[in-house]
């Protein structure tokens, strides 16, 4: 495999070389935020949006942006020409920076430390047959709307779905009702109808969740966004999961039994095609 190149504070080099001090407060605190951002044919998908949250992020930890939006359209450019593939994923991580280990910020503040990497991006040739999921109690902080790299708690979870064999899981607040996967958003259908939990302090505000309801709107697909209850999602006809990454993907066992027929519904396939349609459309249009 040949080597990535990397973006880290003003300079492009390869993967191997790109170091940093452990005093980084990421490294240290896993003081920062980041950002996940398909790109496909070379073009970055929702850049303004991924960017505006990245913004919401930053605020909600009282980072400066280092980058106006333009800076960062051409950071992202330069490292997507410089890597391999058409189809990848951006990886951007900012920290507070370097600074003697000390919870409160550093005073007066230090350069941000920005990271940014890309991978090749492999979005499944066809339908996926779907996943597996389980459940758990969401046990992570109230600001799960801040993109920040303190994973801990979302690592974990993922992990408990791994050890089961599933991939993702679906995470429950206060025993009572659905906030979403502990990496990726979560949809219930029920009689023909899709519904998101809202976008609160919860969740993270997903890109591709806004997407989703786009094509729902636009379609006349009937959706609702709402509260959803742990019954609710126990009673789905489908459970759908969506990310930047995984785009979306239809969960057809939950908890080891099966959800609804226990394979791919009729929901899952039209939004699935309706997403690859608005994928290209987009693409085209830019
Ligand atoms: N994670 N919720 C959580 C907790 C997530 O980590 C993600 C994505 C999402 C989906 O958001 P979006 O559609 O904007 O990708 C929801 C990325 C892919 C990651 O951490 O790798």
């Amino acid at each position: 495999m040949s080597t990535l190149t990397i973006y880290l504070n003003g300079q492009y080099m390869p993967l191997e070389e790109a170091k940093i001090s452990v005093l980084d407060r990421g490294f240290i605190f896993g003081d920062g935020v980041y950002e996940v951002i398909p790109v496909y044919s070379r073009r970055a998908f929702r850049l303004g949006e991924h960017l505006q949250r990245l913004q919401h992020s930053l605020d909600g930890i009282r980072l400066a942006n280092p980058h106006s939006v333009a800076e960062w359209t051409q950071i992202i450019d330069e490292l997507i020409a410089r890597n391999e593939t058409d189809d990848q994923y951006l990886y951007l991580h900012i920290t507070r920076g370097v600074a003697r280990r000390d919870h409160a910020f550093p005073n007066p503040p230090v350069p941000p430390t920005v990271f940014v990497m890309s991978n090749p991006l492999s979005t499944p040739a066809q339908l996926s047959p779907g996943v597996g999921a389980v459940t758990a109690q969401d046990n992570r902080w109230l600001r799960c709307d801040i993109k920040a790299i303190s994973l801990l708690p979302n690592v974990l979870l993922r992990q408990t779905a791994v050890d089961a064999g599933c991939a993702e899981t679906i995470l429950i607040r206060d025993n009572d009702f659905l906030t979403e996967g502990a990496a990726s958003n979560i949809f219930v259908v029920k009689n023909g109808t899709l519904l998101a939990p809202p976008k609160d302090n919860l969740m993270l505000p997903g890109i591709t969740y806004d997407v989703i309801l786009e094509i729902a709107a636009a379609n006349h697909i009937p959706h609702e966004v709402r509260k959803i209850t742990v019954a609710e999602v126990f009673d789905a006809d489908e459970l759908l999961l969506t990310s930047s990454t995984k785009e979306v993907l239809p969960i057809t066992h939950l908890d080891g039994k099966p959800v609804g027929t226990a394979r791919p519904g009729p929901m899952f396939n039209k939004i699935y095609s309706l997403y690859q349609e608005f994928k290209r459309d987009v693409m085209r249009a830019k």
